[in-house]
């Protein structure tokens, strides 16, 4: 019987796990530095967490099932909802402004595609409890610094922003009636994936005439740099609401992100929660599906039985990003730990002594590994210690009799005699 891993899912061996753990380090090391804290959840939920806001989209990609006391439950298919549901419970007790990121792994049923996949990692970050335009601009800032740091810029990912009520509004004044409005949105989310005939088949079923579907069709096809808020305006054709715009673009370029961003209409993601802001990274090439994505979700926490709180916040995968590094060249050639020492014993002496020697250096805090081979050929020895990448080859010969091994510098080659009981500090040094 041949077992193979399930549809969607990836088995990492070490140099995978490696590389996950080198975006997990990131993703760390960016979010606390930005001020966030980190938290987690169960990775499975009632059912009902899912079905309250978080729109058909995520629960029809669902895995659930049943437990013994016929409780209906879920994979978490994202993070939001066990987010709004932990802030919910102890909303007055924590400090204001709640700033969270967690990197959960997830579970959606969707069809596995580049990108996409059954099981992945997604990075969130998260702030509740400011409805300024400063928390929009320092989510989407943090996502752009953890770009920066693994080598991507604002020329190959780009942020594109929008607002669902301009959308709403721009909708209205096209004349798409008020409960065709969540339609609208549905076919605006799906409009890179829909031909150009069906995207006008579509919307005229929302009762727009041909004037209407061609604007409809312009609004979402043009994006705006940060700054060219009036073309938007103008383009547009509306007013309310663009305040908020306004204002988060004043904070987008306080913030130093103006290269990174546009406005671009035709955003308004598929998730049901979402309520002003909302953007999604993509790949510059068009190549690839969504690299992140988030928005302003305003009305969760009271939906969840907390206080009215403003939240924003966005989710970044690994899929994605990973197919981005590996195409660009951007992942190091070598990524995972490097011992301080490789332990080899070319003589009998050696042989009885080469486990203390380890487990000293281990103990005193070292990252030691050893040669299990029975070779007394040094050459081969050495090999296998620059094949892990070590420091430092520790060589247990002749003088291994008297108290003292040869230790080499596998970088300069050179190589001198150090005492045992001196060993790790001289490893450490
Ligand atoms: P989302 O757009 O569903 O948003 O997912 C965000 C990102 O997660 C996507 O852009 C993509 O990188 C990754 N992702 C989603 N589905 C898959 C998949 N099947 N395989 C691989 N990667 C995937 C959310 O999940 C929101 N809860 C994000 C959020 C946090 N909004 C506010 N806070």
């Amino acid at each position: 019987m041949k077992l193979q891993p399930p549809k969607g899912t990836r088995d990492f061996y070490p140099d995978q796990m490696a590389r996950r753990r080198y975006l997990h380090d990131a993703w760390r090391r960016v979010s606390v530095r930005h001020g966030f804290d980190e938290v987690d959840g169960p990775i499975f939920e009632s059912l009902d967490l899912y079905k309250v806001k978080s729109g058909d989209g995520i629960v029809s990609e669902l895995f659930h099932f049943q437990d013994r006391g016929d409780r209906g439950l879920a994979i978490r298919p994202e993070f939001t909802p066990t987010l709004a549901r932990m802030v919910a419970a102890k909303a007055n007790a924590l400090p204001k402004p709640v700033k969270w990121f967690c990197t959960p792994n997830l579970c959606r049923a969707e069809k596995p595609q580049r990108g996409r996949l059954r099981e992945f990692d997604q990075w969130n970050i998260d702030m509740l409890g400011e409805a300024g335009p400063i928390a929009d601009a320092e989510v989407i800032a943090v996502a752009c610094d953890l770009l920066r740091e693994l080598g991507v810029g604002p020329g190959l990912v780009q942020v594109k922003l929008s607002h669902r009520e301009v959308v709403r509004q721009v909708l209205t004044s096209l004349g798409v009636p008020d409960d065709k409005i969540n339609d609208a949105f549905t076919l605006l989310d799906g409009k890179a994936k829909t031909p150009p005939e069906v995207f006008a088949e579509k919307a005229k079923a929302l009762g727009l005439g041909d004037e209407q579907v061609k604007r409809f069709d312009a609004m979402c096809s043009q994006a705006y740099a940060v700054g060219e808020i009036d073309k938007l305006c103008q383009a547009a054709g509306i007013d309310d609401k663009l305040e908020d715009l306004r204002a988060i673009d004043k904070a987008l370029s306080d913030f130093g992100l103006s290269d990174w961003c546009v406005y671009d209409l035709g955003i308004v993601r598929g998730l049901a929660y979402y309520t002003g802001t909302v953007f999604e990274l993509h790949v510059t090439t068009g190549k690839e599906r969504a690299l992140g994505g988030g928005g302003r979700y305003d009305k969760l926490i009271e939906l969840f039985g907390g206080p009215a709180m403003p939240a924003v916040g966005f989710g970044m995968g690994d899929v994605v990003l990973t197919n981005l590094l590996e195409d660009e060249g951007l992942l190091p050639e070598h990524i995972g730990p490097r011992p301080d020492a490789y332990v080899i014993s070319v003589t009998d002496t050696g042989d009885a002594q080469l486990p203390g020697v380890v487990s000293t250096l281990r103990f005193a805090g070292l990252h030691a590994r050893m040669s299990y081979k029975q070779t007394r050929k040094v050459g081969k020895l050495l090999k296998d210690a620059e094949a892990c990448r070590a420091r430092y080859a520790v060589i247990l010969d002749d003088q291994a009799a008297s108290g003292a091994a040869s230790v080499k510098d596998l970088a300069s080659g050179r190589q001198e005699s150090v005492a045992l009981d001196k060993l790790a500090d001289r490893l450490r040094g």
